[in-house]
């Protein structure tokens, strides 16, 4: 089985984007809704909305959600306590090193993929002991690291050294773009701006 569909127990293996206030439970359960895996945003900081915009999802939808912990932006750890005691099943962690929080995460039975820019991000993430990648080209959308590396030639440099999931990140808006990063090795797709722009 797709292992990117094992980890978010959801229908297709389309995940969507964590991003700043717009990746709310309105949208989050719609693409929950439609088969594919929403993902609630942290990085706001706004942590008493983010909180219920958790705590609202399972009345909006039966199906699995995941949340994002943007390591650089939180100010401590009660969002990884929250999602913990929450029980939400299926975390992103990014900008930062998810050595901080992976124990507390596993602990708690959570699947932790880690979003990375570069093959030596994606080996520290590895070690680290997450269950899969969120591989971040420099096509994509959002705060994204200095070195620019495009995704096809990102997935395949990472597959040919770990053996972990991916899910790719990165200029992706049509079924032309998720077979491509398929292709390459891909398992997933996570989209930020197809979803910004989409009703
Ligand atoms: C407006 C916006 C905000 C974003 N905020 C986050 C975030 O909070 N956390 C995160 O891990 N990624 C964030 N991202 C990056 C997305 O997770 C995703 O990797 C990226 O959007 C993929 O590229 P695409 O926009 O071309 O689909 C953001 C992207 C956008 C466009």
């Amino acid at each position: 089985m797709n292992r990117v569909i094992k980890d978010t127990g959801s229908k297709y293996p389309i995940i969507q984007a964590p991003m700043g206030w717009i990746a709310r439970s309105q949208l989050a359960s719609a693409v929950c809704e439609a088969g594919g895996m929403g993902i609630i945003e942290t990085s706001s900081g706004e942590i008493d909305n983010c909180k219920k915009e958790i705590q609202i999802m399972s009345e909006l939808t039966d199906k699995p959600f995941g949340v994002n912990l943007p390591l650089l932006f939180l100010k401590d750890d009660s969002m990884v306590k929250f999602c913990v005691e929450a029980g939400v099943r299926f975390v992103t962690t990014s900008a930062g090193d998810p050595t901080k929080y992976i124990k507390v995460l596993k602990d708690a039975g959570i699947t932790v993929y880690h979003a990375v820019p570069s093959l030596e991000g994606s080996i520290k993430a590895a070690n680290a002991g997450v269950d899969g990648l969120v591989v971040e080209g420099t096509e994509g959308g959002g705060f994204k690291s200095p070195v620019e590396v495009g995704l096809l030639v990102l997935i395949q440099s990472i597959k040919q050294n770990l053996d972990l999931p991916i899910i790719a990140a990165g200029g992706i808006v049509d079924g032309a773009g998720m077979a491509a990063v398929f292709a390459a090795g891909a398992e997933g797709i996570q989209m930020g701006t197809r979803f910004v722009s989409s009703a």
